[in-house]
């Protein structure tokens, strides 16, 4: 059975991963210490503690046989097959380093002990024994970094274990090379319809390597125009096609107009931009010297819009009533129109933010009264119910309205639609790899170190088979269950597993002997909630009453084994596809094999087979408890978890598959009492 060789498997599954770690401590002897030592020995040892740290070894004790230049029995420590120190004696011997522990410049240290035979008449030294340990390295005290270097960073290094970060004063922020502290300058949005902005310190000299983002954006029924003092200085230098902008600019960019730089020491005075946004880039870098500049900023209303904005702005007035006095002043053509009424624009302030989604504003005053927002989900990973947007309408009141009754929406995941589809369904009986973000929601589970498959159904939660997560009839502890997705190569998946909060085995899952497959399905919660992308996504459950044809290819994925004799393991996502079996021609196969075997498994309506007839050499592959997907609509639903089997590729002989819709009462319940 399936199985059974799991042992086999699982074995090589755990000396696969074996691979050595840096460790933050240890210790190390001579071989048989505190026993004589043999001669003719030759035995290394590579310490290795985390990167950013050194290592400090101490002997504890030394008793070498003592020879000149410890040329027959040594203990030799080495950094970077450089010698530190080579050790023989006894504690008060010329060669033994002393009290003082020995400290390497980096993080990895080589010990070897060697003993001649000439030792080999009886003896009673009994070698070495030492421990050592990591010990954070102060990057921030390494003082001088060499003439003409830079510092570590530029204003201030804070140290840390293992490693170093630096940090800015007030007023600068760090720059992309996490050394250089910039002067935090813009990166504000002026919404306001006039307003003054200068560069920073203007009119004294601009920091050196600036690059300030201003950018004005107002109502977009009016037009903007900048007014620069007369103050203006930004360094140019002189060719012949006159002052170019090399160093230092300003740099105004307008949508749909080609962008201006400005410098040199002649203000640009007024600039109308004929738009409701303005971008203003400064850049300083530290060659010139610039005073900088300033500017004051106006906007007027644009004539198509007057008419409508003046019913508006009454609209609103006759509607609200507060004690506030309300004042616009609309210049066009020199004739100044003031409306003044008791009412203010409402504020209804920010909408709420939309987990998976977005706020885009449509049109209005931001938040303000008749302002227009519209909700939208992350497509193509999350949409709506009912799959249209959701727009609200700050009213009366100051309250957000809403389109339909759902003043909050809520985005849903989507399911079972990967972004890339494998694109040949070979009919072929063997894995072949399955591309990146083509199954989604195939993750791998490990349990106490054994592979087994499952799937993602929801944002909190993984199905899988109940078998794999059962152990002497009582669910595994969570802390043994390992989860990873998002990856279809085992390497770069098993990088961080994500955490269990609870386990859920259908409770009349009772499979003492090994022999009772029914009900073979589970549930894990998750701790946290996972955000979908294309390489993670959740699989549909079966719609209620979904039927199973005979005949109808599945896709069965996993990371299990790919061949049992020998055992080889796979080390990226494997499908193979296979249709759905007849149940009769199961139990009939399953009845011919119980007369030549005992303690066979029964087939339960609960259950289903897949496979072909033919049988083949790697219908094994899909771990257990991995799901079998069938497409209906552009969607995979998963219709079966993969449970259990006779042998693997025999002809006649099918894998069999626990029946999904069977469940969806108790997924149903199970998902919503926790
Ligand atoms: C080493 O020297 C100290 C004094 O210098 C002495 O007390 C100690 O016993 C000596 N140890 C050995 C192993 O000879
Ligand atoms: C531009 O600003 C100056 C003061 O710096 C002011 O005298 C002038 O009237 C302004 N121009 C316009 C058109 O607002
Ligand atoms: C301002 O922009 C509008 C359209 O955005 C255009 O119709 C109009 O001609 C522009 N006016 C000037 C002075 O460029
Ligand atoms: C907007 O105001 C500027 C000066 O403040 C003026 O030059 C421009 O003609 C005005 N534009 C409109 C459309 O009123
Ligand atoms: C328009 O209003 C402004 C601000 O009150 C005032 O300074 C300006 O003189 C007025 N212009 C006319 C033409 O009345
Ligand atoms: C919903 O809004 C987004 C972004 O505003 C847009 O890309 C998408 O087409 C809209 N969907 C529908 C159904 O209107
Ligand atoms: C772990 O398992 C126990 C028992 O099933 C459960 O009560 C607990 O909430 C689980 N979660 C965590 C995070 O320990
Ligand atoms: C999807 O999200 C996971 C976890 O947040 C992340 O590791 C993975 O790189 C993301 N994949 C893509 C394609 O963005
Ligand atoms: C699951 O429960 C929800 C809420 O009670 C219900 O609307 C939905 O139809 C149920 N689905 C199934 C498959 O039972």
């Amino acid at each position: 059975m399936g199985w059974t060789y799991c042992v086999i498997w699982f074995l090589c599954l755990r000396w696969l991963l074996l691979e050595s770690q840096p460790v933050m401590h240890g210790e190390v002897h001579s071989p048989q210490y505190p026993l004589p030592y043999l001669p003719n020995l030759l035995k290394q040892w590579d310490l290795w503690v985390p990167e950013g740290h050194q290592i400090q070894l101490s002997l504890t004790h030394l008793d070498i046989k003592a020879s000149s230049g410890c040329y027959q029995d040594s203990l030799t420590v080495l950094y970077d097959q450089k010698v530190v120190g080579k050790f023989c004696g006894q504690e008060n011997s010329s060669h033994h380093p002393g009290k003082v522990p020995i400290l390497s410049q980096g993080n990895r240290l080589t010990l070897i002990f060697q003993t001649s035979d000439s030792s080999a008449e009886l003896q009673q030294h009994i070698g070495f024994s030492a421990t050592y340990e990591a010990i954070d390295v102060d990057e921030c005290s390494k003082s001088d970094p060499g003439p003409g270097s830079l510092p570590l960073c530029s204003q201030i290094c804070i140290n840390t274990p293992g490693s170093y970060h630096c940090s800015c004063h007030y007023g600068y922020k760090l720059h992309l090379d996490q050394r250089t502290c910039l002067f935090s300058c813009g990166g504000n949005i002026f919404e306001q319809h006039a307003g003054h902005l200068s560069s920073p310190r203007h009119p004294r000299p601009s920091p050196p390597f600036l690059s300030c983002k201003y950018i004005i954006s107002v109502d977009p029924r009016f037009i903007i125009t900048l007014n620069f003092t007369d103050n203006f200085h930004i360094d140019s230098v002189d060719t012949q096609q006159g002052p170019s902008c090399q160093h230092h600019w300003l740099q105004v960019t307008i949508p749909d107009r080609e962008p201006m730089k400005l410098c040199g020491g002649k203000s640009p005075g007024l600039i109308a931009t004929n738009s409701s946004s303005v971008i203003l880039d400064y850049h300083t870098d530290d060659e010139g010297l610039s005073h900088g500049w300033s500017l004051d900023y106006s906007t007027n209303v644009t004539i198509t819009y007057l008419h409508k904005y003046v019913i508006n702005v009454w609209l609103s007035c006759l509607i609200e009533v507060t004690s506030i006095i309300y004042t616009f002043f609309l210049s066009l053509a020199n004739i100044n129109i003031s409306l003044f009424c008791s009412s203010a624009v409402n504020d209804c302030g920010e909408p709420e933010p939309l987990m998976n989604g977005g706020v885009t504003f449509l049109s209005g005053f931001q938040n303000q009264y008749r302002s227009v927002v519209q909700y939208h989900c992350n497509e193509p990973f999350y949409s709506f119910p009912g799959g249209v947007n959701v727009s609200l309408t700050c009213k009366g009141e100051g309250k957000w309205t809403s389109n339909t009754n759902n003043v909050t929406p809520t985005c849903i995941p989507v399911c079972g639609q990967p972004t890339t589809l494998i694109s040949t369904y070979q009919r072929i009986i063997g894995g072949s790899e399955a591309p990146d973000n083509t199954i989604p929601w195939q993750v791998l589970l490990t349990i106490d170190g054994i592979r087994v498959g499952g799937m993602v159904i929801a944002d909190r939660w993984i199905m899988t088979a109940a078998h794999d997560l059962t152990h002497n009839r009582k669910p595994v502890s969570n802390e043994t269950v390992r989860i990873y997705m998002g990856r279809t190569d085992v390497k770069s998946l098993m990088g961080c597993p994500v955490l269990v909060g609870s386990i859920h085995i259908h409770p009349e899952y009772n499979n003492p002997n090994g022999l009772d497959f029914n009900n073979d399905i589970a549930l894990i919660k998750l701790q946290d909630t996972i955000t979908f992308n294309s390489s993670i996504m959740p699989i549909c459950l079966p719609a209620e009453g979904a039927t199973y044809i005979t005949g109808m290819m599945g896709l069965v994925s996993g990371f299990g084994i790919m061949e049992i004799y020998p055992p080889r393991i796979t080390k990226k996502l494997k499908y193979v596809q296979l249709p759905v079996v007849e149940q009769d021609t199961c139990r009939e196969s399953v009845k011919k094999l119980k007369k030549t075997r005992n303690n066979l498994p029964s087939l339960t309506d609960n259950m289903f087979c897949a496979g072909v007839p033919e049988g083949g050499k790697d219908t094994c592959l899909g771990d257990s408890g991995g799901p079998f997907a069938l497409r209906d609509d552009g969607q995979f639903w998963v219709a079966g978890i993969v449970s259990w089997g006779v042998d693997c590729g025999q002809q006649g002989r099918y894998r069999v598959y626990t029946k999904v819709t069977n469940y969806l009462d108790w997924i149903n319940k199970t998902m919503q009492e926790n």
